[in-house]
């Protein structure tokens, strides 16, 4: 199902979210501030900034700042993602946001904004396609529940210990 349209003003206040945040962004290494606002199933809008950490692999994108805020204030779903970089050129977002957008928002509608003209309005399904996701561990689940798993006569070399 392809992302529901956005009202002109919702697509203002969700701006408005994403570049605020960016002001809140905590980025002392890379200097790359990056803002967030997703729109949530309740209709709320959350925002979120990048996190960075003197331990780099820690720094957490502004995308997932969002999202995780909005999960914790009790959202299941996040329908759009905006964001902002205070920057010539737009960036998307990173793999692993990509990721946590799918976890939430497989049909999320995804813009991209940035201080010059540019700007990039497209989907999640479009930019990471064939994603892993929720419905794959569903099907692993189903099948460890339904198929016998035997212990017996593993093949040479394999050492199975019985399960308890
Ligand atoms: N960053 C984001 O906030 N979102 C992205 O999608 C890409 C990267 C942040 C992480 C880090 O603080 C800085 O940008 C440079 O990578």
């Amino acid at each position: 199902m392809p992302a529901k349209p956005t009202s002109k003003t919702l697509l203002r206040r969700l701006t408005t979210s994403a570049r605020k945040a960016a002001g809140q962004a905590y980025a002392p290494y890379s200097q790359f501030r990056v803002g967030a606002a997703v729109l949530a199933g309740s209709g709320k809008i959350y925002s979120g900034c990048n996190v960075e950490n003197a331990s780099y692999g820690l720094c957490n994108c502004a995308e997932r700042t969002a999202i995780f805020t909005a999960i914790a204030a009790g959202e299941t779903e996040i329908r759009r993602v905006v964001i902002y970089t205070p920057t010539p050129n737009v960036a998307t977002p990173c793999g692993a946001c990509r990721q946590v957008i799918n976890e939430f928002g497989p049909n999320a509608g995804v813009l991209c904004l940035c201080d010059g003209p540019e700007e990039i309005e497209t989907t999640l399904d479009a930019l990471l396609p064939g994603a892993f996701g929720p419905g794959n561990l569903l099907e692993c689940t189903r099948f460890s529940r339904t198929e016998q798993v035997s212990t017996e006569d593993p093949p040479a070399g394999l050492q199975v210990s019985p399960l308890k």
